[in-house]
């Protein structure tokens, strides 16, 4: 039998094309392996999202280059692809860096890797087409064993690309413009999830509610709608959405953290900063003000809501005034938890061209004040929960013997004691400690509701405590 080993980098979505690549040479007679030695092919799938992410790649390719050097000693044909956003953006640049990669296929031409691995076995080959030639109607559904291999919480693509253009950003250009796939074909997939045990699916794209696919009734759904659907399906108890733009978040998707039991508590929604003149700055069409009036719809419809977003500093020309919006803001706000990452210009991108870039020294002094407010914030809002019971989804063995692991509803981790072999129920927890990275708990002694949608228990929202 041969073997893969696929290494994702960066984003969910390239965890969701990692899995669909696997289930394409699944079909070739490819079985998964779990470590680079050894494997007949390699498969890296790359992020471009900042400059590290890239370097991490050409780091990752020499050590790749090495092991098909001495497997070839041994008589072993090694072949090494990348995939995703670094082939999307670099191309024939990749091969000319390193001679020992055989194939490099950006992500909306994964589907056509059977023959691309054939052609490279002959010559080195690139495919970076972007135009979506439907890519989704052409993956093989995944086995019902390699989706149970994978767990009961899944991802699953509905949308691809960005129409948005911030002006920091990559995405527009390596994954290209906005695309929704059908409904049809999402809720194939779902049902199918679902039927191998998925009861928790995140739904996503990078601009994930500007999703207007067409519908089982042949008009164009929005993301709401879509949900809606998707809570119908049997076994599916949990359902988010990620990655979202502000300006997307219509009244229905609003309306649906309200109505809907199945979908979670839990809303990541990147704000990238808090001043107006660097919002403005980066094209994001929107204002602080704007984003704080949307939290408060957002918090009417679901008080309990677990707000998340992602903040960049040290985008050029930002000075301490605006850096300091950008506290207040996290300090109002009360985020459960959030990613911050420091300005990397990204070529071909407007803001690469700007020549106001901040000194590294300030950046690194500017991320560490934002790190140590975000982590206040997301200790308060764990801390919120202790004495609290809530229902968590157990996942996994857990670190210890005797230990599960599971996820509360607002996606914070959660390890309880039980010697009942319970992976996959709902049960309500008792949470006793809050750790640093994961909440500790009990099984609540009450007659629990497995399998129930019953109300949950809201934490207090920690940004009312902080603002008192
Ligand atoms: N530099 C730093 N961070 C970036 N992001 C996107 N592009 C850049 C960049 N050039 C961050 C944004 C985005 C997240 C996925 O990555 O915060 O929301
Ligand atoms: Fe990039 Fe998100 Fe902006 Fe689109 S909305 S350009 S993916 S940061």
């Amino acid at each position: 039998m041969k073997t893969v080993h696929i290494k994702s980098f960066g984003c969910q979505m390239n965890v969701y094309d990692g899995q669909r690549m696997a289930d394409i040479l699944g079909e070739q007679g490819y079985a998964e392996t779990p470590t680079p030695e050894g494997a007949d092919l390699i498969l890296l799938n790359t992020c471009h999202i900042r400059e590290r992410a890239v370097q991490k790649v050409y780091t990752e390719l020499g050590k790749l280059r090495d092991i098909k050097t001495a497997q070839l000693a041994n008589g072993q044909h090694t072949r090494i692809v990348v995939a995703g956003c670094v082939a999307q953006a670099e191309g024939a640049e990749i091969q000319r860096r390193q001679p020992a990669v055989d194939l490099v296929v950006g992500p909306q031409a994964y589907h056509r890797l059977p023959e691309l691995l054939e052609q490279a076995q002959r010559r080195r080959t690139i495919d970076t087409d972007l135009p979506i030639d439907d890519k989704f109607g052409h993956l093989p559904a995944p086995k019902p064993a390699a989706i149970r291999a994978r767990g009961i919480s899944a991802f699953v693509t509905v949308q691809e690309g960005c129409d948005k253009f911030c002006a920091f950003c990559v995405v527009p250009y390596t994954r290209g413009a906005e695309f929704s796939r059908p409904v049809a074909q999402i809720m194939t997939e779902i049902e199918r999830l679902a039927a191998s045990g998925v009861q928790d699916v995140t739904l996503i794209g990078q601009n994930v509610n500007a999703y207007h696919g067409e519908g089982q009734d042949g008009r164009v759904w929005g993301l709401a709608r879509l949900m809606h659907r998707v809570a119908e399906v049997p076994g599916i108890a949990r359902i988010r959405y990620s990655t979202s733009h502000p300006n997307d978040m219509d009244e229905d998707l609003i309306a649906a953290h309200r109505d809907l039991p199945q979908v979670m508590p839990f809303l990541h929604l990147p704000v990238q900063a808090g001043s107006d003149r660097m919002l403005a700055a980066m094209n994001r069409k929107h204002t602080a003000d704007d984003y704080r009036r949307l939290i408060e719809r957002v918090r009417t419809a679901r008080p309990d809501i677990a707000l998340s977003s992602d903040f960049i500093v040290g985008f050029p020309g930002e000075s301490d005034a605006d850096f300091e919006e950008t506290i207040r803001l996290v300090d109002e706000i009360g985020f459960a938890s959030s990613y911050s990452f420091k300005y990397s210009p990204r070529p071909g991108t407007p803001a690469a061209d700007l020549h106001t870039q901040v000194p590294a020294a300030l950046m690194d002094e500017r991320l560490q004040r934002l790190q140590a407010r975000i982590e206040h914030h997301r200790q308060a809002f764990n801390h919120a929960l202790v004495g609290r019971t809530v229902e968590v989804l157990l996942e996994r063995v857990g670190r210890h013997p005797g230990q599960l692991a599971g996820k509360t509803p607002y996606l914070q981790a959660v390890q309880i004691e039980t010697e009942a072999n319970q992976i996959g129920d709902r049960v309500q927890v008792v949470i006793e400690r809050a750790g640093s990275n994961s909440l500790f708990g009990r099984k609540a002694e009450v007659p629990d509701s497995v399998g129930g949608d019953g109300p949950l228990t809201a934490p207090q929202t920690p940004s009312k405590e902080l603002a008192a």
